[in-house]
């Protein structure tokens, strides 16, 4: 079978009714916010309604103050730890208590351009409040003082769960009982490509805390010892700022549109002040310390994905990035590779993943940057001819790691085929 029906028909073997689960091997048995969003971009090459549906299930499990969860747990399976029972939050459905990258609008804005059916607009304008609300949210929750830059309270927020950014920020946090017993993801996945048992320790320990204190947003930013002003989540952030309020200016709301245009101005401002002249990258800071993190990970690169005229103004990032892939043969490594912390196997500290693959390609094509962008495109459908539809690759040999028949890896594949010409 050709690999795009192959796509295909794990997009459809992964779809739960509604809603789609990250991979067919039980590692992930619900739904995860941007997975749902990313997997809605592969969904669209042969099925609008469908992706939209996916989207519209995920703001289903929207909170009342606008959160939108980075798990919602539709059915019955209790496989996953920590399930819906250790969680125990969502006062209308059962979900995490915690958020993830805000990427919907992105997909939003993109499926609302790629469409010719005014049935399928109409319910993608019906989104725009929902994506206001938790845009809003985001600003209340995660940025109270104001600085225009979004602090992630969890590891699992910036959706990079193990970045080696995170190394020092979670070490100062109290690991509390082991959860070795508990683990399931190690079950499905080699340990050595997951993230590590202290780690996982303080994962959970994090959750209970926040638990305890009834998941209120107010009250969690002050709690958490674990405060982390993430690049990666900030540009993804800024760049569905700017569709965010490119849609809702078509919807006609000019308010909405306005209140969009100065989180986008704060947000904006706030991400070029990270920019580190001296070492050519951006890092951003530990809310807790106050400190600056210069580790070179991948969310580092994504203000590209966020500013069509970065490359103008700091070319030695665009540098830098090919610097990256020189060092691999296959980009674009989630960690810079040849520092100590770069582990070419282990989920976040190394390997290639599609979905950050597709940022940057899309980014650097937008900052006039055709030949990296061709480079990354070609080693992405590269690594899925070679090792199928992994959840993440090795670098330097290209080996399949993580779940297998991963739904985002589909939906990125059927995405940058289609997007080729
Ligand atoms: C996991 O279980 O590894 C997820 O990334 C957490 O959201």
């Amino acid at each position: 079978m050709e690999l795009k029906q192959q796509a295909i028909e794990i997009l459809r073997r992964n779809d739960r009714g509604g809603y789609t689960v990250p991979t067919a091997t039980g590692l992930y048995p619900a739904q995860w916010n941007w997975d749902s969003c990313l997997v809605a971009l592969g969904l669209a090459q042969f099925d609008e309604a469908r992706a939209v549906t996916e989207i519209e299930t995920l703001f289903g499990g929207q909170w009342p103050d606008g959160m939108v969860p980075h798990i919602l747990f539709h059915g019955d399976d209790s496989s996953y730890f920590p399930n819906a029972a250790v969680w125990r939050a969502g006062p209308t459905a059962r979900s995490s208590g915690l958020t993830q990258p805000l990427v919907a609008a992105t997909v939003v804005r993109h499926l609302f351009e790629n469409t010719s059916d005014p049935a399928i607009r109409v319910r993608l304008t019906a989104l725009a409040p929902k994506l206001l609300d938790w845009h809003r949210w985001c600003y209340a929750a995660r940025d109270p003082e104001g600085t225009g830059l979004a602090s992630i309270i969890h590891p699992w927020e910036s959706g990079m769960d193990n970045s080696p950014v995170w190394d020092d920020a979670l070490a100062a946090v109290d690991p509390g009982p082991s959860v070795a017993l508990l683990r399931r993801d190690i079950g499905f996945a080699a340990p050595a490509q997951r993230p590590t048992g202290p780690e996982y320790d303080r994962y959970l320990n994090l959750v209970i805390l926040f638990r305890d204190n009834g998941y209120h947003a107010d009250r969690l930013y002050d709690v958490s010892p674990f405060r982390v002003a993430d690049i990666g989540f900030n540009a993804i952030l800024q760049r569905a700022n700017h569709d965010l309020r490119w849609l809702l200016a078509g919807t006609g709301d000019g308010t909405g549109a306005a209140e969009v245009a100065m989180m986008e101005q704060k947000t904006g401002a706030a991400i070029a002040r990270c920019w580190d002249e001296e070492d050519g990258f951006f890092h951003g800071l530990d809310t807790r310390s106050g400190a600056a993190i210069r580790k070179p990970g991948i969310g580092g690169l994504l203000p590209l994905f966020a500013d069509h005229r970065l490359a103008e103004r700091h070319p030695s990032l665009v540098q830098r990035l090919a610097s990256w892939l020189a060092g691999v043969t296959y980009g674009v490594p989630s960690f810079e590779p040849g520092r100590p912390e770069f582990e070419p196997q282990r989920y976040w500290r190394g390997p290639v993943w599609l979905i950050v693959n597709w940022m940057l390609i899309d980014g650097l094509e937008r900052n006039g940057c055709a030949d990296l962008a061709s480079r990354i495109r070609r080693d992405s459908l590269r690594l899925v001819e070679r090792a199928g539809f992994a959840e993440y690759f090795d670098p330097h040999t290209g080996v399949a790691l993580g779940g297998s028949e991963f739904s985002w890896t589909a939906a990125m594949y059927l995405h940058l085929v289609a997007d080729r010409t």
